[in-house]
């Protein structure tokens, strides 16, 4: 069948995620992809300078993965994961939890959504089965953890949500701990302390992707998370996009003193293969759910949880990230970032330049505020499109976030095409 008949028949039937269907221009037609390249059907090359959704790390169509995951396929696709177990389930707990050796539990599920629902509930239902009230939830503003409306409740209180407002749960927000408002997210979180029967504190460590790559000073949050500890406040961090090197080190937490009680993963798990997602908890969270009594049991499920095939994508993921020329790929990104952040930094359109590991961003200074409603948005993607390379700006935040298998070259020439961006829309 021609490109062009797909694409009718995608029109026809499709309802595309975060998508004005009325108004958007027909989808790329994506043939196949290879390292950083994805292909249309005319075999136009684009760099994928946002890893397709911040979740590929190791290159589209990795063929180790793909071995792996053909070998596990013709072994067991699925099973019921509740009274049954499997090797690619047992051995994926026991490395994830060497990286993260204060946690002891792993949950399994199958995105980053899922993965904050669950990490809602498990704070939520600690107390309950101890019969503590404490009902209060604290997320930082613009927070973005998901669609599903536990996640939409603890995000940002904004446009994307208005139409369910009524049917979320309530939620006090502090705001980011950004350099410039360190000490308002610090005085906030703690009056609501003083003043509420807070259960837990959620948060994007270091990095909160979707509200606009607003990046944290590193100290505050620390002293954030320190403080809930001692308040026996039940921390969450949801490192789905985060995890996986994206803030240079393996887990956003792990600059941090003070550790999570609940760490939601997903994204990069897989290497941005397959969807599946995991919720840790430390030993605490855990025995709050051991009892005699049926009604402590956690009644969560979904029927992947802990699909074979998904838990083998992620062990030759961290197949790959255990090897020497992925992490000497990841600096080489950060190195390449900064260079590029002092090259850039005074131009005349650049605001608010950033950076935290392999992710860099900057605002586009326009007459407009600083929104994912910006409208010079539809145009700028447009222009990078043109340019064949996929970067799809946060409003008028434009980011680069790719795998880390992204050669020199090709990370040049984004960089080339954001500088042409900039001083294209300089000009007009
Ligand atoms: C920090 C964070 N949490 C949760 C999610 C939701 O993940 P998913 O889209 O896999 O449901 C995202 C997605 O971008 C995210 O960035």
């Amino acid at each position: 069948m021609s490109k062009d008949k797909l694409i009718q028949k995608d029109l026809k039937n499709i309802w595309h995620p975060f998508t004005q269907m009325k108004t958007a221009k027909p989808p790329i037609f994506i043939k196949r992809g290879e390292k950083e390249f994805l292909y249309d059907q005319k075999d136009n090359e684009y760099i994928d300078g946002v890893s397709s959704w911040w979740v590929n790390t190791h290159g589209h169509s990795h063929p180790y993965i793909a071995k792996k995951i053909h070998q596990q396929l013709l072994t067991l696709e699925h099973v019921i994961f509740a009274g049954f177990t499997h090797r690619p389930a047992i051995e994926l707990s026991e490395r994830i939890l060497n990286y993260l050796p204060h946690q002891d539990k792993v949950f399994f599920s199958d995105n980053g959504s899922t993965a904050v629902e669950v990490g809602i509930k498990m704070a939520i239902q600690y107390f309950y089965n101890q019969n503590i009230k404490k009902n209060t939830i604290i997320a930082l503003e613009g927070a973005y953890h998901g669609d599903t409306i536990g996640a939409m409740s603890a995000g940002a209180d904004d446009s994307f949500n208005i139409p369910f407002k009524e049917y979320m749960f309530k939620v006090e927000r502090v705001p980011s701990p950004t350099k410039d408002k360190k000490k308002e997210a610090i005085t906030l979180l703690k009056k609501i302390v003083k003043e509420k029967s807070v259960c837990c504190f959620i948060y994007e460590p270091l990095i909160q992707g979707s509200g606009g790559m607003i990046m944290h000073d590193k100290d505050t949050l620390n002293e954030m998370i320190k403080f809930c500890k001692k308040n026996n406040i039940i921390c969450i961090a949801d490192e789905v996009m985060t995890g996986f090197y994206r803030t240079g080190k393996m887990f956003a937490s792990d600059y941090m003193k003070h550790k999570p009680d609940i760490m939601c993963l997903s994204k990069g798990l897989t290497g941005g293969t397959l969807p599946l997602s995991l919720t840790t908890c430390n030993q605490k969270i855990y025995d709050a759910f051991l009892s005699d009594d049926k009604m402590k049991t956690f009644f969560h499920g979904h029927s992947f949880t802990g699909n074979p095939i998904g838990c083998t994508a992620a062990l030759a993921s961290l197949d790959l990230f255990e090897k020497k020329k992925t992490l000497k790929n990841i600096n080489r990104i950060v190195k390449s970032h900064q260079k590029f952040s002092a090259k850039i930094k005074k131009h005349g359109l650049v605001k608010n330049l950033r950076q935290q590991g392999t992710v860099l961003a900057f605002e586009i200074n326009t007459q407009e505020n600083t929104s994912y409603f910006n409208n010079i948005r539809d145009q700028i993607y447009d222009f990078f499109i043109n340019e064949k390379v996929l970067l799809r700006p946060l409003g008028n935040v434009i980011y680069i976030m790719p795998p880390y298998c992204i050669s020199k070259i090709s990370l040049q020439t984004l960089y080339s095409k954001v500088e042409k961006a900039l001083n294209y829309f300089e000009k007009i």
